[in-house]
């Protein structure tokens, strides 16, 4: 049918989504309702797969592209999950008063996976700068993908990966974990805990621990 036409595929989503869950199910709670909101969502297969495994949480996912909030649809109308809102566009890049009528204080995690390394700088600021704003006090931003260590690229799988991200758009490419520290400490949040996953990937979970 058109609606599983629509249901795009990310190999790697594939592949990382059930890691990505078990840092999910070791750092939330799941014996009280929470909120989640998703940056950058892609196909919806996080979401959904998420969403499906912990049922404590109402997720809200949103997406840039005009294609993956069909994709997301897609995933929900299949899934037919009442615990997932209606996808909705977001632009990380802006003031979270743009934030699709997110309010200040309303969150207990927000999810971000791989988006930082491909988008502009301006999303990952504007990421964290909306993540200080919206988060509870005490809530999570958790954020998946390939990152530099104080300047430091590795492997050379990863050294090459940023290589060509630079080239197809130079405001692209690896961030720095120390960028990030000093954008979350602006911002009121903290980075808890940095855990290695599979590929060379990693997941930081920051802390919002004060009002700025
Ligand atoms: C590599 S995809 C990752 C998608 C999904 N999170 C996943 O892991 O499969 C990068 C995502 O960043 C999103 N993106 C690019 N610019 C953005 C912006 N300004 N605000 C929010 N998302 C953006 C794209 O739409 C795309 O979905």
């Amino acid at each position: 049918s058109s609606s599983v036409d629509a249901m795009l595929s990310a190999p790697a989503a594939d592949r990382n989504k059930e890691p990505i869950l078990e840092v999910l199910r070791h750092s939330v709670p799941s014996d009280r309702p929470l909120h989640a909101l998703e940056i950058s969502s892609g196909t919806g297969q996080h979401v959904t797969h998420f969403a499906r495994a912990l049922r404590n949480i109402i997720w809200q996912p949103t997406e840039y592209e005009r294609e993956s909030l069909s994709s997301i649809e897609a995933y929900r109308a299949h899934y037919q999950l009442d615990n997932v809102m209606p996808a909705v566009f977001l632009d990380a890049s802006l003031p979270h008063q743009s934030w699709a009528g997110i309010r200040p204080e309303s969150l207990d995690l927000i999810l971000n996976i791989n988006m930082m390394h491909i988008s502009p700088l301006a999303c990952t600021e504007g990421l964290f700068r909306g993540a200080g704003a919206v988060l509870k006090l005490q809530g999570l931003l958790l954020t998946y993908g390939p990152y530099a260590v104080n300047g430091q690229i590795s492997p050379q799988s990863n050294i090459e990966f940023d290589r060509s991200l630079r080239q197809r758009n130079p405001e692209w490419g690896l961030r720095d974990i120390s960028l990030l520290r000093s954008l979350a400490q602006k911002n009121g949040l903290f980075l808890e805990k940095t855990v290695d996953m599979p590929a060379n990937n990693k997941c930081l979970l920051f802390r919002k621990e004060s009002v700025v």
